[in-house]
C-alpha cells in the first residue's frame, strides 16, 4: 500500500489538521506495516498556480514546448506522479472563509490535468485516477457545517473536495471533522472527530 500524506495549515504544531491527519497516517501504518508514505507539505512548499505556460504545457497548445511550458508541466507532472502512484489519499484541510486553503487549491488545479487523471470531454469524458480512496482531515473554527447543520449551506468545503475528487476518478472518499476548534464547544468537536478516526476502517 502506498499513502500520500499532504497538510496544508501554516500552523505547524499547533494545527488541528496536521495532528488528525498524522493519526489516521499512524493508523494506516500500524494496520499496514509495510506501507510506504510520501508525505508533501503544500504550506512549506506551495505548489505554483496555473500559468499560461502551464495551460498551453497541459493541453498541447502552440508553444507547449517552450522551456517555461515544460518547467510548468514538469511541476506537475511531479504531483500527479505522486498522486497517481498512491492507493490511499489523507489530506489535511482547514476550513478557510467556508472552503478550502489557497495552497491545496494550488495542488488540486496541479493535479487534475486533461491526459493524466481524467480524459475531457466532451464527448469521451474519462476519470483516469481510479482505484483510489481519498480521507479528508477537516477542521473548522466554528460548527454546525455538517449535513442537515444550521450551516449545511455555508459548507463548500466537503461537496467540492467530493467533486473534484470524483471528477478524476476517486468516489471513494470519507470526511473526519473536527468542528468548533475555537469555541466553548471544542471538547466535544474533540471528542467527535477522535471517535470519526476510530471508525475509520483501514
Ligand atoms: C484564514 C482563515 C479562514 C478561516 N475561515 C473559517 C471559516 O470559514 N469557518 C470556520 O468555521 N472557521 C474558519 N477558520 C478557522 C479555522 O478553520 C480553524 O481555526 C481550524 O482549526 C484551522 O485548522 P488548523 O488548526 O489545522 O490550521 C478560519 C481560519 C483562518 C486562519
Amino acid at each position: 500500500m502506498q499513502i500520500l500524506h499532504l497538510d496544508c495549515s501554516p500552523l505547524g504544531d499547533h494545527s488541528e489538521t496536521r495532528k488528525l491527519s498524522r493519526t489516521i497516517v499512524e493508523k494506516f501504518k500500524r494496520a499496514h506495516p509495510d506501507a510506504g508514505v510520501v508525505y508533501r507539505d503544500l504550506a512549506v512548499n506551495p505548489p505554483s498556480f496555473v500559468s499560461a505556460a502551464w495551460i498551453l504545457g497541459a493541453f498541447g497548445l502552440p508553444g507547449s514546448d517552450s522551456a517555461e511550458a515544460k518547467a510548468a508541466i514538469a511541476e506537475s507532472d511531479m504531483l500527479v506522479d505522486e498522486l497517481l502512484a498512491a492507493d490511499v489519499i489523507v489530506i489535511g484541510a482547514p476550513m478557510y472563509n467556508l472552503s478550502i486553503p489557497a495552497v491545496l487549491k494550488a495542488w488540486i488545479d496541479q493535479i487534475v490535468r486533461p491526459m493524466r487523471t481524467f480524459i475531457p470531454p466532451p464527448p469521451a469524458y474519462k476519470p483516469l485516477a481510479v482505484g483510489k480512496r481519498a480521507i479528508f482531515a477537516i477542521a473548522a473554527g466554528g460548527g454546525g457545517y455538517d449535513e442537515g447543520g444550521p450551516r449545511q449551506q455555508f459548507n463548500h468545503e466537503d461537496p467540492y473536495l467530493r467533486s473534484i475528487f470524483a471528477f478524476i476518478g476517486i468516489e471513494d472518499v470519507q470526511f473526519v471533522h473536527f468542528y468548533n476548534t475555537v469555541n466553548e464547544r471544542r471538547e466535544q468537536g474533540e471528542r467527535s472527530a477522535q471517535q470519526s478516526v476510530k471508525d475509520l476502517v483501514v
